[in-house]
């Protein structure tokens, strides 16, 4: 019989007052569980004994467990153009970002990743970079930068900046030389072929963005490849002086204290030198075009050389490497942490960001999946790219509930966390309902069926005034109604709100060693609503139930898996509505609820 409905049974018969004569070893066992279960409900009830948001956050050194600072560290991507406006122009800026420090390093944030502040035409929103050693006046000065970083440092906040690795804005100086003549010392910088025959491309390859992947330069008779837009033409990682070149910028950015990079678009990075043709499988994608398989341009094993070049001198500042890494499978992101552990410390494991809805049994075998491949974790759950996970996921009536689970989930899982900016108030996205409104290109070019992505980059909502406190001007996207509910002014004083949650949560993760260098144990496997899991470190365990059904489910305190026979049982956060009260063998979860207890022999 399975455990949890031995559980229930047991439980029922200890009501009858019968059960003693029939389990005479099961008896202590369960009465010890459903003791358990009554401490469990006196802790619910007595209030959460939890450290102060913040209090004892790792920051250097390498811990018992050898783990380094990355490793404990919880990441916060800011898009700045969103974050916050110093200057009142509409748009954000690094003075910006320095004047919320506090509230960061309140909210238990170890590091900040910042997307492309360099110069750039911002065609793709900085990520079209015409100099990689400056910072675009729209954000600030180098001086801004460095008292950023100086700022941080006084918080133990670091600092990550976005290297685009794959290409250039057209506007950078080495594509405008490159573009020049065909002798430009700068043409084997980019990738430059003949068409195939007056007005045909070189070969059949897409741009992502809805294009061709190559562009006609009249003036030298060649066309360019670019796997984005026209204006971000992809550099030659072949040539050995843009190599040189690419690394000296992370020297650069390392002498003015960065501590690491994430690294934009590593897939696309080396294509086939033959140019050899995608196959073209069944179907359209979202711009109506026939779908291939991009093997010639994506993923190419010359790309694991270039990021252990880029991870040797990052080893030499003691810094990290986050990449962004669109995998479809566990071994294909096994193979960016490098045969030798010598490329990406965290390749971005994105495949959650897919799942439809919540399935309990789905997050299961990921996780179970990612444990199994042996190295350390960086789930994803939302970023500037994908759609907020607060609107992915919310039903409209328990939306606040189902971004507490997606927060208990992927920040008590093992890995380094990588949170996105208004996650933890429960920001939605914003889409723009009209073509003409729309601002990202990608929206331009494929509306309707692809929208872009400005609704997941929209201001961050400080408060509930006009234009969320984000600033005075009328900010470069719209502020959504919801920013009068969901906002940082507001919630900080809501007990129940999301940010609450986040902020006892993440500082629940940083005290708890359980939950940075414990083992992950599943449990209750067959329950396909309910995720259960235990985090153990030396005889100490958090122990996480996520209800991901709209229905209450019943769920034994049932340990044993995780060697737990009697289990003291000490409630730390719940997202519960209502106090537990009674006394019973199951703990009754309600519908998309967290339950997160400690548990000692
Ligand atoms: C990935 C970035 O996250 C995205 O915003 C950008 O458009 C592309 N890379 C191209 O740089």
């Amino acid at each position: 019989m399975k455990n949890y409905l031995r559980g229930a049974l047991l439980a029922a018969l200890l009501l009858l007052g019968s059960f003693r004569e029939m389990f005479e070893e099961e008896e202590s066992r369960m009465k010890r569980q459903i003791l358990a279960a009554l401490l469990a409900v006196l802790g619910a009830a007595a209030g959460l004994a939890i450290c102060p948001p913040g209090a004892g956050a790792q920051a250097k050194g390498v811990d018992a467990e050898g783990h380094a600072w990355w490793q404990h560290a919880v990441f916060y991507e800011i898009y700045p153009r969103s974050f916050a406006d110093s200057n009142n122009d509409g748009v954000g800026d690094l003075k910006g970002i320095t004047s919320k420090l506090d509230y960061l390093k309140e909210l238990g944030v170890n590091a900040i990743w910042i997307t492309p502040c360099f110069p750039s035409p911002q065609v793709d929103f900085g990520y079209d970079v015409s100099d990689y050693e400056a910072i675009d006046p729209m954000y600030g000065t180098m001086e801004d930068f460095d008292r950023l970083v100086a700022e941080g440092k006084k918080r133990d906040i670091r600092v990550i900046l976005d290297f685009v690795v794959n290409h250039t804005s057209d506007q950078h100086k080495w594509f405008i030389d490159s573009r020049s003549s065909k002798t430009s010392a700068y043409r084997d910088w980019y990738i430059w072929r003949d068409g195939k025959g007056p007005g045909q491309p070189p070969n059949n390859w897409l741009s992502t963005f809805g294009t061709a992947a190559w562009t006609f330069d009249p003036k030298t008779g060649q066309y360019y490849y670019h796997y984005f837009y026209p204006q971000q033409p992809d550099l030659n990682w072949r040539n050995p002086a843009v190599e040189k070149a690419m690394l000296d910028v992370t020297r650069f950015w390392y002498k003015h204290g960065v501590a690491g990079f994430r690294l934009d678009a590593v897939d696309t990075l080396y294509e086939d030198p033959n140019l050899t043709d995608n196959p073209v499988v069944a179907g359209k994608d979202k711009f109506g075009r026939p779908n291939m398989d991009e093997k010639y341009n994506k993923k190419l094993p010359e790309v694991h050389e270039a990021m252990r070049k880029l991870r040797s001198v990052a080893d030499e500042y003691g810094s990290v490497l986050i990449g962004e890494t669109w995998t479809t499978n566990v071994d294909q992101l096994k193979d960016y942490y490098g045969a030798k552990n010598d490329e990406l410390q965290m390749p971005m494991d994105l495949m959650m960001t897919g799942f439809k809805g919540l399935s309990a049994a789905e997050y299961r075998k990921h996780i179970a999946a990612v444990n199994a491949a042996g190295h350390w974790p960086v789930y994803v759950i939302t970023n500037h790219d994908i759609v907020r996970s607060y609107t992915r996921y919310g039903d409209g009536i328990h939306n606040d509930d189902i971004a507490k689970i997606m927060a208990a989930l992927y920040l008590t899982l093992r890995g380094s966390a990588i949170m996105y900016y208004g996650e933890e108030i429960g920001m939605e996205n914003n889409d723009p309902k009209r073509k003409e409104d729309v601002e990202d290109p990608e929206g331009k070019l494929g509306w309707p069926l692809e929208i872009g992505r400005d609704g997941e980059r929209t201001p961050m909502q400080w408060d509930h005034s006009a234009n969320a406190g984000f600033s005075k001007a009328k900010p470069w996207l719209p502020v959504p109604l919801s920013a009068h509910t969901h906002n940082v002014a507001d919630e900080i004083n809501d007990p129940d709100s999301v940010l609450s949650f986040y902020r006892k949560l993440l500082a629940m993760r940083h005290t708890e060693t359980a939950l940075l260098d414990g083992d992950y144990v599943s449990l209750n496997e067959g329950n396909p609503n309910v995720l259960t899991y235990v985090r153990r470190y030396k005889g100490e365990a958090i122990l996480v139930i996520l209800n991901m059904s709209a229905a209450e489910q019943k769920v034994p305190f049932e340990l044993s898996g995780a060697g737990f026979l009697a289990p003291k049982v000490e409630v730390l956060l719940t997202s519960f509505h209502k106090p537990l009260k009674g006394m019973f063998a199951e703990l009754p979860m309600e519908p998309y609820s967290v339950f997160i207890a400690r548990v000692t022999k």
